[in-house]
């Protein structure tokens, strides 16, 4: 598969170097250019573009940009793709989003505003880059940890757990995109170790109000 990334920090290059690994080929891109990302393609193992040529270059887009660049996303180059969004809120660095503050909305929700054409899927926003490039585990293993994943699209879902059990993880559909919250930051599933039958119980147990972070 070829996986366009919109984000050369820590999730582009992590999940980058994961998807080489697998035998995917990867293009990451970042707003400076690729001339920025020289280094990246030994590291990685991929190539290195602009916004547009990642896009482009992609079956399946990943975002990995901070939340509040979100509008800068391609969008009709975008429209029929399928789009992994890791996005998080922090409004440490993303300044406070009225939306997402009053819970009337979901991060990943925004980015289907923005991308009314794409195809979304919210995954590898609840584990840290560290935990996903060294947490890796057979599939069957005792041990094996699981990653929540949320969408509309069938197709879509597929290829993020796919991608997971690649990287050595299962993966738990919580549904509807719109159910993502259940896993964004502050939620008790988000960048905790679970293995799946675990994550089950924490994701429907799991309620909206009163449990985030500040
Ligand atoms: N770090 C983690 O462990 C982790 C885990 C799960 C999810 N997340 C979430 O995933 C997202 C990325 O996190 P990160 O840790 O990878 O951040 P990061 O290390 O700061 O990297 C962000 C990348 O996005 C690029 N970028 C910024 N604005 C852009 C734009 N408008 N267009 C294209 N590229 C742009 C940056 O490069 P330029 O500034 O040079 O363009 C940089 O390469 C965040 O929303 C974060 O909350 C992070």
């Amino acid at each position: 598969m070829k996986i366009g990334i919109i984000g050369a920090g820590f999730v582009g290059r992590a999940i980058g170097k994961l998807a080489v690994r697998s035998g995917h080929q990867v293009m990451l891109s970042n707003s400076r250019g690729p001339q920025t990302l020289f280094s990246l393609r030994h590291a990685v193992g991929g190539e290195v573009g602009t916004v547009d040529e990642a896009v482009a270059f992609g079956d399946v887009v990943v975002v990995a940009i901070p939340l509040s660049a979100y509008r800068s996303v391609p969008v009709a180059p975008l429209a029929g793709k399928i789009v992994i969004d890791t996005d998080n809120y922090y409004h440490e660095r993303d300044g406070r989003i009225a939306e997402l503050d009053s819970g009337a909305t979901t991060t990943s929700e925004l980015l289907a505003g923005h991308l009314p054409q794409s195809r979304i899927v919210k995954a590898f926003n609840a584990i840290t880059m560290t935990d996903l490039e060294s947490g890796g585990r057979p599939s069957g293993a005792s041990d094996r940890r699981a990653l929540p994943v949320a969408g509309d699209d069938a197709d879509a879902k597929a290829v993020a757990v796919a991608l997971y059990d690649q990287f050595g993880f299962d993966a738990v559909d919580v549904g509807a995109l719109s159910e993502g919250w259940r896993f964004e930051r502050g939620r008790p599933a988000y960048c905790v170790p679970f293995n799946k039958a675990d994550l089950q119980k924490v994701l429907a147990a799991t309620v909206r109000d009163g449990q985030l972070t500040s």
